[in-house]
Parts: C-alpha cells; structure tokens; sequence
C-alpha cells in the first residue's frame, strides 16, 4: 500500500493548494486547516504505533489522518465559513469529496468501508454504534489525534474571545461560568455547545474534552503541553470557588487515566 499512501500524499497536497487564494483573510483559515491536516497525520500514524497496530494499519491510521477534515476545503469555497451549524456537517461533506476520488477506490472495499467510518465519526457528539471492533479502535484514534491538535489550534486563542466564540452566541463579556455549567462540570458531563451563554462556559468547554479523550496516550500529552493548565488559567478560579469539585473531579480523571495501559485489541 505505500506507493497509493504517497499518492494519497501527493494529491491532498495538490488538492489543497487549488484553494490558495490572494485574499489574505481566506488564506489565514486555510493554512490553519493545512498545518492541523499535517499534525493529525502524524499524530494518527504515532498512536498507531503506540498501539502496536501492524504497517498495514498504521497506514490506514495516516490515511484518516490526511482525509479527515478534506471537506474543510470545499465548505470554505462553497458556504465561506467553517462553521457546521452556518453550513453543513464538514466530516459529511468530506466523505462526498472522497466518493469522486479514484484513489480510494484502489484501497479494499473493507478498509476504504474503515477509512470512512473513522472520517464521519470524527467530528460527532459520540461515535454511531458498530458491532466491529475495527471500526470502533479507528474512530477512537482519529478522534483523539484531532482532539490533541486542536488542542495546540485553540490555546493560543484562550485570550480572544471573539474568535473563541461559536457565532451563534452572543458575546455578553460575562467572563464568569454560568450555573448550569458549574454543576455539568461537576458532574463530569458533556455539554451541548448551544447552552453557552459566558466566556467562561466557552472556556470551560475546552476542559470536558478531557472526559472524551480515548486513549491514555493522547491525555498525557495534552496534559504534558500544558493545554490543561493553560485552559485553568483562563477561568475565573479565585472568583468562583463553587468550581473546585468540577477541578478536583477532572485531576483525579486524569490520574486515574493517565494510568491505564492503552490496547488496541483488535488481532
Ligand atoms: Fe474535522
């Protein structure tokens, strides 16, 4: 398979480029949408390692890597924004952008089946039940590669808050968490993005990522890039003791987690 993954390459590099444009603002967005394809293709291809998939998997992990977020392209050419609530779902759209690609069409039916799966389930709330073991490992992988880059995407944005607010909310400078939020972090829920109403809850939805992130692997690095502390940072701390039990939950979490031993179980 490694001459189709260096295809594979060679046309999502090209592909990309037939989106560069003079318009500086555009260009901003879709060299941030590069780099991100970059680093999850790399960091898909290290947690495979990690997990000890064999080469054949490891470049089916890089092949997700690569496509995943394909349909960020044509959903800025097409709606101008990367927003999935303003436009359409970018996982759904990228899976149309690989139907028309001959390339996957020479991987075999069950893997390019695989390659999809992963691709749709990147970007959902949880990822669609599955009898296969397969599917299921590869969603997780891809899920937390993404996770971990966007990560390093967002963090130097914790300070503006517009750029760190959906546009669907209104931004009332509210810097504090609001109630619903305080208790759900608690609690150790996930929260529907539309509930955020403050700065802080938008802030503090960066820190429940923690909860979904699949494999040890991946929480120790982003605990170890000082993603955690930097999102801690931003939240009004001092100002809100009532959010000590959601901190002591989630550093618990993430010591019990952090100590559990990653398997791929799948052979
Ligand atoms: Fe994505």
């Amino acid at each position: 398979m490694q001459p189709l993954l260096k295809e594979m390459h060679s046309w999502m590099d090209a592909y990309m480029k037939t989106f560069h444009t003079d318009d500086e603002e555009v260009m901003l967005g879709i060299r941030i949408k590069e780099t991100h394809t970059g680093y999850v293709t790399s960091i898909a291809r290290e947690l495979a390692k990690h997990l000890e998939l064999n080469a054949h998997d490891m470049q089916l992990a890089e092949i997700m890597g690569l496509f995943h977020d394909v349909g960020r392209f044509r959903q800025y050419s097409l709606y101008q924004t990367f927003n999935d609530s303003q436009s359409e779902d970018h996982a759904d759209l990228g899976l149309k952008v690989l139907d028309e690609l001959d390339l996957m069409k020479r991987l075999a039916p069950e893997d390019e089946a695989l390659v999809r799966f992963a691709i749709k389930n990147h970007n959902k709330k949880v990822i669609e039940p599955t009898d296969s073991k397969r599917k299921l490992l590869f969603a997780r992988l891809l899920r937390d590669a993404d996770k971990l880059d966007i990560y390093r995407v967002l963090t130097p944005y914790l300070d503006n808050e517009d750029a760190m607010m959906p546009k669907f909310v209104k931004n009332t400078g509210e810097h504090l968490v609001s109630e619903g939020f305080v208790k759900d972090f608690a609690e150790g829920n996930q929260v529907d993005y539309y509930r955020i109403t403050t700065q802080g809850d938008r802030v503090l939805v960066r820190l429940m990522w923690v909860y979904d992130i699949n494999f040890a692997w991946t929480l120790k690095k982003v605990v170890e890039k000082g993603y955690v502390d930097a999102v801690v940072a931003h939240l009004p701390v001092k100002e809100q003791p009532e959010l000590k039990p959601g901190f002591d939950r989630m550093y618990k979490y993430i010591e019990e987690k952090c100590k559990t031993k990653d398997a791929a179980d799948i052979y």
